[in-house]
């Protein structure tokens, strides 16, 4: 039995052989907003956090997880306002990917805690292992600096 701290609750899990820590998060845990897609590390749509690192969780083992993991259920109040800016700007359509670009994003907004000028590029390069097949990537990368300037104090 494994002990993994989830969400901020220490939670037992049974964890099978080499099993990934996003189907144990959906499966065993019953945390499904981590989606999961390629299953090879290239899409982002798995995209958790492990002590604040964003972590593709489907090529993460789970019985090697020694960190506190983060997923889209837990950073739900703390990006409130990420998730009506992208809600705003129309930064998903079919809504796949977006937990994985919510949490990756969320990484970036802590990096950038209280710095003002987040540059779009800087949120394309490091968000570029999220992969979006709808939107463009254009509202998404609005949204996220939109976010940035605004925790920083300044309006856009
Ligand atoms: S499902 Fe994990 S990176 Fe694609
Ligand atoms: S909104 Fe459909 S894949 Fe991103």
């Amino acid at each position: 039995m494994q002990r993994l701290k989830i969400n901020g609750e220490q939670v037992a899990v049974d964890v099978q052989g080499a099993e990934s820590l996003a189907a144990v998060l959906r499966e065993r845990v019953g945390l499904t907003g981590t989606k999961i897609a390629c299953e090879r590390g290239e899409c982002g749509a798995c995209t958790v956090l492990v002590d604040g690192r964003a972590t593709m969780s489907c090529i993460q083992p789970a019985a090697l997880v020694d960190g506190e993991v983060e997923t889209i259920e837990g950073l739900a109040e703390e990006i409130r306002d990420l998730r009506e800016e992208f809600a705003d700007r129309g930064a998903f359509q079919c809504g796949f990917c977006t937990p994985g670009q919510l949490v990756r994003a969320t990484a970036l907004l802590r990096e950038e805690a209280g710095r003002a000028g987040l540059d779009p590029e800087v949120v394309r390069h490091q968000m570029s292992g999220n992969i979006c097949r709808c939107t463009g990537y254009q509202a998404i990368v609005a949204a996220v600096v939109e976010v940035a300037e605004r925790r920083a104090g300044v309006g856009v």
